[in-house]
């Protein structure tokens, strides 16, 4: 992850030069004039305040980000076309980073427009907190705003402090005035395999804005100086996933998901649930078997990371994008954590403790808002899955069961890995979302989802 001081102070200054105007609306972050209309609304009901946004939705002429690759054609990319990343009308054959090492990396942060300042979020302080009320109010799920991601303080700490996590990359931004907690981005070192390259990176994860101060330029700032305090380590690549296209998607994979509780997610007009079909018909539909079918199937436990781990590394080679786990890393993303993490092995005999299969999802939940009947969707997210003894499909059905067991409402995967071959066939539905997956400054052929060897968690 890396663009030389230079280079980026040529660039920002050629930009400066072109949109004076744009520079301008770059340092200007704070709401203007001396009507605050964002307070007005806050003081409305909730109801009221939902109402409001879904008909500005309905009516919405603003500007949007691109959503496919034709609108990214004609999008003006101010910031990401001075970045090290591919750009969107060549096609590459080549494999390799697109900026060069420098030795000298900028000292100083990235300065923030007055009344703003950097904070390094301590994730055992009440910083924690504080960072899980940013998400859940500007992290929003649907359009609307009648259901809203639920991150909690357990799927922080696990998100943002795996193995070898530094907490200059939990990177926030307050307001002086009142220490509010209006912006953040972070990293977590990851190593990643790229075709044939193994590659010291970082992930990219939970860039989040307030709501009050979007379309302010605050983005770019906050990936300038994470990408800073990254390159201050030495690393120069990253990855990350948006669900919209920037230059220039390496991977764009789609979501499916598979009812488990159809009658609450109808009722709760979920997105990505079809609703063309009666209640009861879908439930009949979707019906599971109660009991698992694959011998030997059992929640992995500690005993199990270095054959798990091993069984990692094999499969990893069908893959084109995926990532390295060290021991200490299986047992972090994989160990199962209450409500968290689900993670199950398959062992054939129990006097053999040979790990032949794992697969393993992590549970989400969302608030339903003024809903009179439901106030919460728990999902399950597919992460990985590898198995050398057992029918992947039978696995898988294994896996829905034991997700609904354990009170999920829907199953989510995407098409990548060997997923579509259960896809169809096990009842999930393709929903119309994308996610794109980037890396950054490094370059190399687009990749086939079914070649994604992996799910970051957002
Ligand atoms: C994503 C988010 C931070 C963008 O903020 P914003 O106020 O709309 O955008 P800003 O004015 O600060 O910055 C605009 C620039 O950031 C880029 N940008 C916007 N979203 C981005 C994303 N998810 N990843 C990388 N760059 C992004 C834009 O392309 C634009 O750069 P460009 O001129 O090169 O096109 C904000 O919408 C948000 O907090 N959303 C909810 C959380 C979320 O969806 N996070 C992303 C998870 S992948």
């Amino acid at each position: 992850m890396f663009h030389s001081e230079k280079q980026q102070t040529q660039d920002e200054s050629s930009a400066a030069k072109k949109t004076k105007k744009h520079k301008k609306k770059e340092d200007n972050w704070r709401p203007q004039g001396p009507r605050d209309p964002f307070a007005m609304l806050n003081a409305l009901p909730e109801e009221k305040q939902q109402e409001i946004q879904r008909a500005l939705h309905l009516f919405n002429l603003g500007p949007t980000l691109p959503r496919t690759l034709e609108q990214a054609k004609k999008h003006q990319y101010l910031f990401w076309d001075t970045q090290p990343v591919p750009k969107l009308d060549g096609a590459v054959t080549s494999h390799g980073p697109i900026a060069e090492e420098e030795r000298v990396v900028r000292t100083e942060p990235y300065s923030l427009p007055q009344g703003f300042s950097w904070d390094n979020l301590d994730l055992s302080s009440t910083a924690l907190k504080e960072l899980c009320t940013l998400l859940n109010e500007n992290f929003t799920e649907d359009d609307d705003n009648t259901i809203r991601w639920d991150f909690s303080e357990e799927y922080l700490k696990w998100a943002l402090q795996c193995p070898q996590w530094l907490p200059q990359w939990h990177c926030g931004v307050r307001v002086n005035s009142n220490k509010k907690l209006v912006g953040f981005i972070a990293a977590v070192p990851s190593d990643v395999k790229v075709y044939d390259k193994e590659i010291k990176m970082v992930q990219v994860r939970l860039l989040c804005v307030h709501k009050k101060l979007r379309l302010k330029r605050m983005t770019p700032v906050l990936i300038r100086e994470l990408t800073r305090r990254v390159n201050q380590q030495g690393i120069l690549q990253a990855f990350y996933t948006a669900d919209i296209v920037l230059p220039t998607p390496l991977s764009t994979c789609k979501y499916w998901h598979r009812p488990l509780n159809p009658r609450k997610l109808m009722e709760s007009n979920y997105p990505g649930v079809k609703q063309n079909i009666g209640v009861q018909r879908a439930v009949k539909l979707n019906k599971l078997p109660h009991v698992t079918k694959t011998p030997g199937l059992r929640p992995m436990t500690s005993t199990d990371v270095t054959a798990v781990h091993s069984l990692l590394q094999s499969n990893k080679s069908s893959f084109d994008l995926s990532t390295s786990f060290s021991v200490q890393e299986v047992e972090h993303w994989l160990l199962p954590r209450d409500r968290l993490v689900y993670s199950y092995v398959i062992q054939v005999s129990d006097n053999v403790p040979l790990t032949t299969g794992v697969f393993s999802f992590r549970g989400l939940s969302s608030k339903i808002l003024n809903h009179p009947l439901h106030t919460e969707v728990r999902e399950a997210q597919l992460l990985y899955c590898a198995c050398s003894s057992a029918d992947p499909m039978e696995l898988m059905e294994d896996a829905l069961v034991l997700a609904k067991t354990n009170g999920f409402d829907i199953f989510t995967a995407l098409d990548t890995m060997d997923n579509k071959r259960f896809l169809e066939k096990l009842k999930f539905n393709m929903s119309r979302g994308k996610i794109n997956f980037y890396l950054y400054n490094w370059q190399c052929p687009t990749i086939n989802p079914d070649k994604v060897g992996f799910v970051l968690p957002s």
